[in-house]
């Protein structure tokens, strides 16, 4: 399978461990991620570290589909990464994520 070319999929948590409209930090293999649970109860994974300073993302506030940074309080759509304006400009970038058998896999590469 192609599968192993683009990545792996990693056991990150419990699905019932991330409360709806929140985020938790997932750190693997010296990285940090950031994953969400939307409102409408899908699984959303990005870089847990912001892109505008060092700021643990997981920290911050989820809002429907954003999330805003606790430094500077800057915000990104986590469904896509982008970045919604100063100070933030750089997008995070996102990760595909799965539930299976009430468990969340992250796709890391
Ligand atoms: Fe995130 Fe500045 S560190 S907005």
């Amino acid at each position: 399978m192609n599968d192993t070319i683009t990545g792996e999929w990693v056991d990150a948590c419990a699905a019932e461990d991330i409360d709806e409209e929140d985020v938790i930090r997932f750190d693997h293999a010296g990285q940090t991620y950031a994953i969400y649970r939307a409102p409408d109860d899908t699984y959303y994974a990005t870089d847990g570290i912001c892109t505008h300073e060092h700021a643990i993302l997981a920290d911050g506030l989820v809002m429907d589909d954003m999330i805003e940074c606790p430094k500077h309080n800057g915000r990104f759509d986590y469904r896509t990464g982008k970045a919604l304006g100063a100070p933030v400009c750089i997008d995070l970038k996102t990760f595909p994520v799965k539930v299976e058998s009430g468990r969340v896999f992250v796709r890391v590469n």
